[in-house]
């Protein structure tokens, strides 16, 4: 079993080098879906695909050869199959609140529910053991990466908000409805969040698996698009997914003579360069700007080429893992391997068992095993790319 996501900013080429990844994959004999969550739904355009074929799928993954599906998820069929008792009070409860009613149905869309129905089908995916490959197009960063923290945020909820909402809404419901007109979740209501819950059981021990799951990003060598493969970087290892690779996308190649690009060529050149320091020792792969667009088998067959010659696409380019928990000199430390932090950007709460980690605009609630939780003091350093917390107690004498 292998999954692999490909995330980075808009534009950068992800849609082409997962399906080119695909490719590969499947002419290995391993049986592969590249799954889309992107809303153009690019992949079919980039296999030349009848837009019918898909449209009659409704979402459901479409055989290209004998070996490689693709799926594009479709989100209101997903509605339909799984979320309709949370679509149902959603949508009632912005009606009641004076929204119309086809807005409030749109509203009720719950951001993220794409991301949870794309987690549903991996988790399914693998229990059945439906395929031997996942290939997951993101969306660009800013969106793929509110999916990483869904497995996370989800369990946090339910351990610590659920149980407590659902015995609010059974006592205190039967009051306020003689109050409000604002409909309360009714049962069905929890039962279809538990239910979900129960699905998504496992998938984020899968995601962190970095056995099983790691990341590619895919990055162009210009200095905005690097910045932000950096902070995509911090934010895959803050949430525990190993990045196994960067791809670096659209090189000038050696042949262009003109003039004309020489300065892009340097420039080029000098983002590259910056790039192998900056991701060491995380490998990058190279793939140069193509002759026009990448469309249909025969130019991505060329782009997997390019990009992993005679090299097996699935394996782990990079293994070492982000995570760790240890025991020094009577302490535990939890080890981040955040690269490119800085001190200033970082904060930490402790509250009870639970540590809060906040970079920017991602917090991360990290559920704390029995022997760490119980330790009254914390202190964090900043040794070279390890965010090193340090949790001691009493009981340690220190
Ligand atoms: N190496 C390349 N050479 C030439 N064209 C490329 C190359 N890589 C990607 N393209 C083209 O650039 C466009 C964008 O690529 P692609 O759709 O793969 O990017 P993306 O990161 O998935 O974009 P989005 O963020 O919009 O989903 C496409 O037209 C694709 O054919
Ligand atoms: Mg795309």
């Amino acid at each position: 079993m292998r999954i692999i996501f490909f995330a980075g900013k808009g534009g950068t080429g992800k849609t082409s080098i997962a399906a080119a990844t695909g490719i590969r994959a499947a002419e290995m004999g391993k049986k592969t879906v590249i799954m889309s969550l992107d809303v153009a739904h690019s992949l079919s355009d980039i296999f030349d695909l009848e837009k019918n074929l898909l449209d009659q799928n409704k979402g459901r993954p479409v055989q290209i050869n004998p070996d490689l599906y693709i799926q594009e998820i479709d989100i209101q069929e997903e509605i339909k199959r799984y979320w309709r008792d949370i679509h149902r009070y959603l949508s009632r409860l912005f009606n009641t609140t004076g929204l119309d009613e086809v807005l409030a149905e749109e509203l009720a869309i719950l951001p993220g529910m794409e991301e949870v129905s794309l987690l549903l089908y991996i988790n399914q995916y693998v229990q059945k053991k439906e395929y031997d490959v996942i290939l997951l197009d993101c969306a660009p960063t800013g969106e793929s990466l509110r999916f990483i923290s869904i497995p996370a945020t989800l369990e946090w909820y339910m351990k610590k908000i659920f149980k407590l909402e659902r015995t609010l809404a059974r006592y205190v419901g039967p009051v306020a409805k003689r109050f409000t007109d604002v409909p309360l979740p009714d049962d069905d209501y929890f039962k279809a969040l538990e239910e979900l819950f129960g699905r998504l059981k496992g998938v984020d021990q899968i995601l962190t698996n970095p056995k099983i799951t790691t990341v590619r990003l895919i990055t162009n060598p210009e200095k905005v698009v690097i910045k932000e493969t950096q902070r995509a970087f911090m934010y895959f290892c803050l949430y525990k997914m190993s990045i196994d690779a960067i791809i670096m996308n659209r090189i000038f190649p050696q042949q262009i003579t003109e003039s004309y690009f020489k300065s892009w060529i340097k420039d080029q050149q000098q983002h590259r360069e910056a790039a192998e320091h900056i991701f060491n020792p995380v490998p990058i792969l190279s793939v140069d700007l193509f002759q026009g667009e990448i469309l249909g088998y025969p130019k991505l067959k060329r782009l997997a080429q390019q990009l992993y010659g005679r090299k097996n696409p699935l394996q782990r380019f990079y293994k070492e893992e982000p995570y760790q928990l240890v025991k020094e000199n009577g302490n535990y430390h939890l080890k981040l391997k955040l690269p490119f932090l800085l001190k200033k950007d970082v904060e930490l709460n402790k509250y009870f068992d639970e540590l809060i980690v906040r970079i920017g605009g991602f917090k991360r609630n990290i559920l704390l095993p029995r022997q760490v939780s119980s330790k009254e003091q914390v202190n964090a350093k900043l040794d070279g790319q390890v965010l090193d917390i340090c949790f001691k107690g009493a009981e340690d004498g220190s």
